[in-house]
């Protein structure tokens, strides 16, 4: 986290364009680190993207905020980690592997996933479990034009997403830290639900590597475990799927995982949160119930008991 921030995000921290993309040539150049992802590098083409109703007035975190201080732990358990590694993975070629309880199933090129696809700029608070939390300008599409071209039958109830199982360029999955590859799932009508997006890319740009490139799945009213990075596979299913982290520890991260500032996690509060990029004395801030999106989704929890559906 840099240190010399400000206490309070302006526009002004949004990093324009022209200065990224000249500091991602400099790093190329010094042969340290590509941030881009599939096709990534310098030249990578800029995606046309629309602005979305759902972006609301937030302001975003920068380039170097959102691709320095990332969980991805098929790279390593450090912040970092994602930063110093995830260059090494390939992304292009990329398909996905969509099946289960759909009319298409079958193995999808990337291209042919986004082909005709309008991307939109959707910019959306983020809200790790670990209580700290950005603004992130997504580029993506609705995750249900995906479902509804490939046809979701009415017997499907959950959607299941897995990463990339690569342990050759990804070395965290070298070890036994977590039972690969990275799994999750939502209900039907959470995957179907307008904010639910495939991203594929940030501010403009292809999906960095740290990020999750070149696909990963966006769930804002959720913690950010729940958006699954670098798919590989979507399957329709009709029984609960199992998720990593609920397998891991059931008890401290339940399957839908919404935020909710009066659930506490067993380990630590979930009132308020740490803003990366605020600075280290920047004071944390109330967290919001289903993270600002309520309004969007609650109908989605009517009558649920979210104490014991957490
Ligand atoms: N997806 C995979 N495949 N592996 C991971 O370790 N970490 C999750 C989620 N998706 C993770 C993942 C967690 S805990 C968080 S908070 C977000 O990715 C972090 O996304 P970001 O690094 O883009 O902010």
């Amino acid at each position: 986290m840099p240190a010399k921030s400000r206490s309070r995000l302006t526009e002004a921290d949004v990093t324009p364009k022209e200065v990224y993309l000249n500091r991602r040539q400099i790093i190329a150049g010094a042969g340290a680190l590509a941030l881009a992802g599939a096709g990534g590098g310098a030249t990578a083409a800029t995606l046309a993207t629309v602005p979305s109703k759902y972006s609301g007035d937030l302001k975003p975190n920068t380039l170097h905020d959102i691709t320095h201080y990332n969980n991805f732990y098929e790279f390593g358990t450090a912040k970092t980690d994602p930063a110093r590694y995830a260059d090494k993975l390939t992304t292009s070629p990329w398909s996905i592997e969509i099946g289960g309880l759909v009319d298409k199933p079958g193995s999808y090129a990337l291209d042919d996933v986004t082909k005709g696809v309008t991307l939109e700029s959707r910019i959306y608070r983020f809200r790790c479990v670990e209580a700290w939390s950005m603004v992130i300008p997504w580029d993506g599409f609705p995750l249900a034009s995906l479902l509804n071209r490939v046809g979701v039958q009415p017997a499907a109830k959950y959607i299941a997403f897995e990463t990339l199982m690569r342990p050759s360029e990804m070395p965290g999955q070298r070890s036994n830290l977590l039972p690969w590859p990275y799994r999750e799932g939502l209900r039907i009508d959470e995957a179907m639900h307008p904010l639910t997006i495939l991203a594929t890319g940030i501010y403009g740009e292809p999906m960095p590597k740290p990020d999750g490139a070149p696909i990963r799945l966006v769930v804002p009213w959720k913690y950010g475990f729940k958006s699954i990075k670098s798919i590989v596979k979507i399957t329709a299913v009709a029984d609960q799927p199992p998720t990593t982290w609920n397998m891991m520890a059931p008890g401290e991260y339940g399957f839908y995982s919404n935020v909710n500032p009066q659930v506490d996690h067993p380990r630590w509060s979930q009132a308020t949160e740490r803003q990366i990029g605020g600075g280290l004395f920047a004071p944390r801030v109330p967290t919001l119930m289903f993270n600002g999106y309520g309004e969007e989704v609650a109908a989605l929890y009517a009558g649920m008991d979210l104490r014991k559906n957490y």
